[in-house]
């Protein structure tokens, strides 16, 4: 709508995950590394949690397709399920045959799978999002899945993404032993002042920002961290909301008075509801 107002070629603050607007701060350099040394050393369970909206699901997806086809990910993002229904959801999501396979069935194509890709030297990921729903039975049941082995290694990697409520789901006693599998639980932290400064401009060059068309000033980049606390995803939806009033003006300088305003009319909007977006501060 206000895209080509500023000379911009798309949305820069889009809803969706899109891995080509990925900005990488501290929290997020952390994650992949983290990532990168449970998947590749296999260390069988990894568990990332953090705020809604923080980029969890970003981190992972552009994880995935940084080392695709060494990677063979299958996510899974329903969790209110069975385990025979994540089974059965994970095998389809790597291509498996699944019509009318009891769980033994399932779990023997699934082995053999893994021991296929293993052959050809590709690393099978699980991603669970939204890890926090599941129940201890289905955890129970994804640990006795991580032993499928060989000699030396795991032949899964199976990673819990999850709200930091996931954290005390783990640390459950009868889940100790899962506990155990885990190198430790990593908690991505919000961005900082600075970071979502950086943010900003990061995701206006990606959609094609050039010298004269839109400019956002300290002030107003102060008034985005204040309202979003470092929150990508409040970030992207306060920014929409200030270039969509500013484009009105035909203002092309965003000064933290039009953000302060446009924090005002989100709060006021019926049709979004606080909660959807983290709410007034
Ligand atoms: N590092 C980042 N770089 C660019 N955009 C990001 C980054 N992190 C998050 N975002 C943006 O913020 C929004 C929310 O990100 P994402 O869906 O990954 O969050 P989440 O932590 O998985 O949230 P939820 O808990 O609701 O699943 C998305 O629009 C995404 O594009
Ligand atoms: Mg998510």
């Amino acid at each position: 709508m206000y895209e080509s107002f500023y000379h911009l070629k798309e949305n820069p603050f889009g809803a969706t995950p899109d891995p080509r607007f990925f900005y990488k701060g501290k929290a997020h350099r952390e994650a992949l590394a983290y990532l990168a040394y449970g998947i590749f050393r296999k260390r069988g369970f990894l568990a990332v949690t953090g705020e809604v909206g923080i980029g969890k699901t970003t981190v992972i997806r552009s994880f995935v397709q940084t080392f695709y086809p060494c990677l063979d990910a299958s996510f899974v993002l329903n969790t209110r399920v069975t385990f025979e229904e994540m089974l059965y959801l994970s095998l389809r999501d790597f291509g498996c045959e699944t019509a009318n396979r009891s769980k033994v069935e399932m779990l023997t194509a699934l082995n053999d799978y893994l021991i296929d890709k293993y052959a050809m030297n590709q690393n099978p990921l699980l991603v669970i999002d939204e890890a926090q729903n599941l129940t201890a039975d289905v955890l129970e049941e994804l640990r006795l899945l991580s032993n499928l082995e060989t000699d030396q290694h795991k032949l899964i990697q199976i990673v819990l993404i999850g709200q930091p409520e996931l954290e005390a789901v783990l640390l459950r006693k009868e889940l100790r032993q899962f506990r155990q599998r885990i190198p430790g639980i990593l908690r991505m932290h919000r961005l900082s002042r600075e970071e979502v400064g950086r943010y900003i401009i990061y995701r206006l060059r990606i959609a094609g920002m050039v010298k004269g068309g839109v400019h956002f000033s300290a002030g107003a980049h102060d008034a985005v961290f204040e309202f979003s606390e470092g929150i990508p995803r409040l970030i992207n939806t306060v920014c929409d909301k200030v270039l969509h009033r500013s484009y009105l003006r035909k203002q092309r300088i965003i000064e933290r008075k039009a953000v302060e305003a446009s924090i005002q009319e989100l709060a006021n909007q019926v049709d979004h509801p606080r909660e959807e977006w983290g709410g007034l501060r």
